[in-house]
This record gives C-alpha cells, structure tokens and sequence, in this order.
C-alpha cells in the first residue's frame, strides 16, 4: 500500500527532477522470483516484467536460459557472491536498485525462488520505499516447493504433516541459527531447512536433543528442478551423512511425510533425468 510519506517522497523527486528541466518518467524496481531453476517454472508474470526490462540485476542461482529471456538490449549485472573476488554489499545493491530507478528506468531485480524466502528481498523493499521509489514484487517458486515436487512428497499431509517450517540453516551473520528446537521437534511437522548442508550435524543433533526421534524420514535435494537435480532419502539420524557429500544449494527437509520421497534413479544422478 502506498502511504502519504511514499506519495511525499516521490513527489519531492519529481521536483528535483523538474529542476533541472527534464522530463524523466519514473522507474520502478521489480522484485522478480526467477524459481529453482528449470525455466519452465517461471510465471508468465515474471517472464513478461523480465522482457520489459531496462536493467536486470541478478543472483547467482539464476539460470543462463532464464537470463537469456531478458530483451538483449537489457543490460546485466551479476551481484552473485563469489568467494574469490569482490561480491556486493547489500547496502551496495540497494544503491543500484534505487539509483537507476530514479534514472527513469525499469530494473528487474531477478532472485532465485521466491524473493521473500531467505531472499532479502525485504530489504530491497524497504530501500526502495525510503527513496520513494515504486517497487513491485513478483512471487517465484520457492526451492521446498521444488524439491518436494520432484521427489513426489508432499509438505503437509493429512495425519503425519499438519504444519510445515521453513527456518535457515545459518545465523546471519553465520554460525548457529537461533532457533526454537523444542517446537521444530514436535512430531507430524515438516522442517524445511534452507542453507543448512554445512550445519546438518548440528541441525540433527538439536532436533534429535529437542525430542524429535532419529528414526523421522528426511530428504535432501540438491539442485532441485535443474538437470543436474539429486535426491537422498535418510533419517534424521543419518542426515549428516547423507549431506556430507553434497556440494548444494541443497535443501534439507525433515518429517513424517517425508516417508514418501523418491531418491534420484541412478541414471538421474548421472544428469540423464528424464523430462515428465
Ligand atoms: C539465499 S537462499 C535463497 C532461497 C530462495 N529465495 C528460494 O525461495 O528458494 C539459498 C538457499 O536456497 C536453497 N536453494 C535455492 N535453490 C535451490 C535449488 N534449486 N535446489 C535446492 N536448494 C535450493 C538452498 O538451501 C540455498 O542454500
């Protein structure tokens, strides 16, 4: 909802911009879930902002063939998070949002997922509003929608899912999340964990502490809906194990309804997943 201290806002840029005599339309920054990867799980909502836009500013874990969708025109710029050399600050992409925006411009701020799923897009949001710039969000598919899908088990399901959590794996400023284990432990509840491959010995070891048996069916998706996609059916107890060898993103899924998940085929593991 737009409230009178955006509408302020946007009108004292107007007259800044009129100040200097130009006529310049405002931008926008679109929000845009690119999903877990496979193009075809895209919205036709975010391939139709994606072919408006002036200036694409992407993740990492956003495809080339998504990215390929964007006018060639457009121009784009990978804020992904590199170990090796200079990644952005938050407060740095921020700056770029709004900056072209109020250059008059269409940015698309493509996100793997869903953009308010561990995504920050929240922040982007807010930047956003302080400098009254107009920004619209697009929902993606998260990657514990993917993952389940692919391995045919469902989140909630009547008489072993009643609920189901999706919590981090990491701190944000890293180490242990801050968690509430004991409720995370009841039984008949699937825990979904994003960015949790790393911490799967502490995640299990808190669940199992708080309660949850060890025997619980959990699943790991690594690359879930892209060609290279793997699935490891375990146990809570053997969910370290199972991690150990995964390079991700991965996500970790424990739960009951996790008894009806489908491991990859091996011919799947070897990247020849056939295409339902
Ligand atoms: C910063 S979070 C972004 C989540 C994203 N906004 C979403 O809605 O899926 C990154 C984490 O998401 C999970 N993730 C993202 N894409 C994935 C995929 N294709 N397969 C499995 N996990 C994925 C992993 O846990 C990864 O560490």
């Amino acid at each position: 909802m737009t409230t009178r201290d955006d509408r302020s806002k946007r009108a004292e840029r107007l007259v800044l911009l009129g100040g200097r005599g130009q006529a310049v339309a405002a931008g926008v920054v679109w929000l845009v879930g690119a999903g877990p990867g496979d193009p075809e799980l895209l919205t036709l909502k975010a391939l139709a902002v994606l072919r408006s836009a002036d200036v694409v500013v992407h993740d990492g874990l956003v495809s080339d063939e998504i990215l390929d969708l964007a006018p060639v025109t457009a121009r784009r710029i990978s804020v992904a998070k590199r170990k090796s050399r200079h990644s952005h600050s938050q407060d740095e992409i921020n700056r770029m949002l709004t900056a072209f925006a109020l250059e008059g411009l269409t940015v698309v701020r493509l996100k793997g997922g869903d953009p308010f799923i561990f995504g920050r897009g929240g922040e982007e949001l807010e930047a956003c509003r302080e400098v009254g710039v107009e920004c619209r969000v697009v929902p993606g598919v998260t990657a514990a929608f993917a993952a389940g899908a692919s391995a045919g088990a469902p989140l909630t399901h009547r008489g072993s899912a009643q609920a189901v959590t999706f919590v981090t794996g990491h701190a944000a400023q890293g180490g242990e999340p801050d968690l509430h284990w004991e409720s995370l432990a009841r039984a008949n509840h699937t825990v979904v964990i994003y960015m949790g491959l790393s911490m799967a010995t502490l995640i299990a070891a808190r669940l199992m502490a708080a309660g949850r048996a060890g025997s619980t069916p959990a699943l790991i998706v690594e690359n879930a809906s892209r060609a290279d996609e793997r699935r490891v059916t375990t146990t809570l107890a053997g969910l370290a194990e199972a991690a150990a060898g995964l390079k991700g993103p991965a996500i970790l899924i424990v739960g009951e309804a996790m008894a009806l998940a489908q491991a990859s085929l091996l011919s799947e593991t070897d990247g020849l997943r056939a295409h339902a």
